[in-house]
């Protein structure tokens, strides 16, 4: 899919004083600071997509009857570029992110963005903002491309003829506060998050809408995350809020690498797909399958299930040190960060970072 379109550039007239980009960068957090720029591109009806432009980070203004406030048609995607060792700016598989937001697209029945557009509104950003793209290490410089639909009309027997597609930046440290230290989870049988036929795998923001309510009974549980379970049977595991998960099961050369089946209430991560090639470049065996709440409580008392972790480019990898539910709660081996959980993770920090040879060819220079 190609369409040329060509970005307008404005630059920002105020951009942020080196002191102050220096402060966000010693401690940037999660997504709470944005660079000088934004980019957009817009679509409507008559002249499909149009008007690319790179301006100063500002506020959009909308009118109250716009369809986005009302009949929510908005999706999301998640990457992050990297400082490499020799200076240059580069991605993990933004191709795959693209494609991802055609999907999301398709399936909120939006304009699909063509994927040349999207590589080079992420081109274009990080060239003009390149100075907010933290030193080598963990953090990265988070990159939030998004679309809403900005047609003004409460009518709902159609999709919205206009949207309005927007990249922003914003350089991040860890997701998590503490660093690598386990999470603990709640298996959210109240709640789900979506259901056979919906909009599960896709990046909509309705889904993180439907999960806060089960977020907060997890928080009152003492739980930094829910599993969301299968919308049927509540019996098995689809995903975190913003991350995949995966089972080792066994140890040394007997162990499996074992992730939930994507089941089409799920989302398929680029994280999680990248893993189970590693898991295999490691000389694990590795299994997409169905994997319910029952095996997973009855192997961690029996030991057979050893660790267990969640994934996803926010998240990077996360391990899961403790499960709760409604009847009771258990820990996974040691309740301490798993040996493959940490080698998985190294592995894929190494590459993200250019410390590790590429062999898929999974960076993209930006
Ligand atoms: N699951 C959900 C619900 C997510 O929001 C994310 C984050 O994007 C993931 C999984 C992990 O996906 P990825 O590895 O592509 O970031
Ligand atoms: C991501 O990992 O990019 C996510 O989108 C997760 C979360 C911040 C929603």
């Amino acid at each position: 899919m190609s369409q040329a379109l060509s970005f307008s550039r404005s630059t920002n007239p105020r951009p942020a004083s080196e002191q102050r980009r220096a402060e966000v960068l010693a401690d940037p957090g999660f997504g709470k600071y944005f660079t000088d720029h934004m980019a957009t591109v817009r679509w409507n009806t008559e002249q499909g997509w149009h008007d690319a432009r790179i301006e100063p980070y500002h506020s959009i203004e909308l009118d109250p009857a716009t369809t986005v406030l009302h009949y929510g048609q908005a999706i999301f995607e998640g990457l992050k570029a990297y400082q490499q060792p020799d200076g240059s700016v580069a991605s993990f598989r933004p191709e795959a992110n693209a494609e991802r937001f055609r999907h999301s697209a398709w399936r909120l029945a939006m304009p699909e963005l063509p994927d040349e557009v999207f590589l080079d509104s992420l081109r274009e950003l990080v060239a003009l903002d390149r100075q907010w793209v933290p030193e080598q290490g963990e953090s990265s410089l988070y990159l939030r491309p998004f679309m809403i639909s900005t047609e003004s009309s409460l009518g709902v027997n159609r999709p919205a003829g206009s949207y309005l597609y927007t990249l922003i930046a914003s350089p991040a440290g860890s997701y998590f506060t503490g660093g690598i230290k386990p999470v603990t989870v709640w298996l959210s049988h109240e709640y789900v998050r979506a259901s056979p036929g919906g909009t599960g795998a896709a990046k909509f923001a309705g889904n993180y809408a439907a999960s806060f309510l089960a977020q907060a009974e997890a928080a009152e549980q003492g739980c930094d995350q829910v599993v969301w379970l299968d919308a049927v049977e509540r019996r098995a595991v689809e995903e975190m809020g913003g991350m995949n998960l995966f089972f080792v099961f066994g140890s040394g050369a007997d162990a499996r690498l074992v992730t939930p089946e994507l089941s089409g209430s799920l989302l398929p991560g680029i994280t999680r797909s990248s893993l189970l090639r590693l898991g295999e470049e490691l000389g694990l065996r590795v299994e997409e399958r169905r994997v319910t709440t029952d095996e997973w409580e009855k192997k961690a008392a029996s030991g057979e299930l050893t660790e267990v972790f969640a994934c996803g480019t926010a998240a990077v990898i996360t391990p899961v040190g403790h499960v709760k539910h409604g009847e009771g709660e258990f820990t996974i081996g040691d309740g301490r960060p798993g040996e493959l959980t940490m080698r998985l993770r190294e592995k894929l920090t190494g590459i993200q970072q250019g410390a590790l040879p590429d062999t898929n060819g999974w960076m993209t220079a930006l």
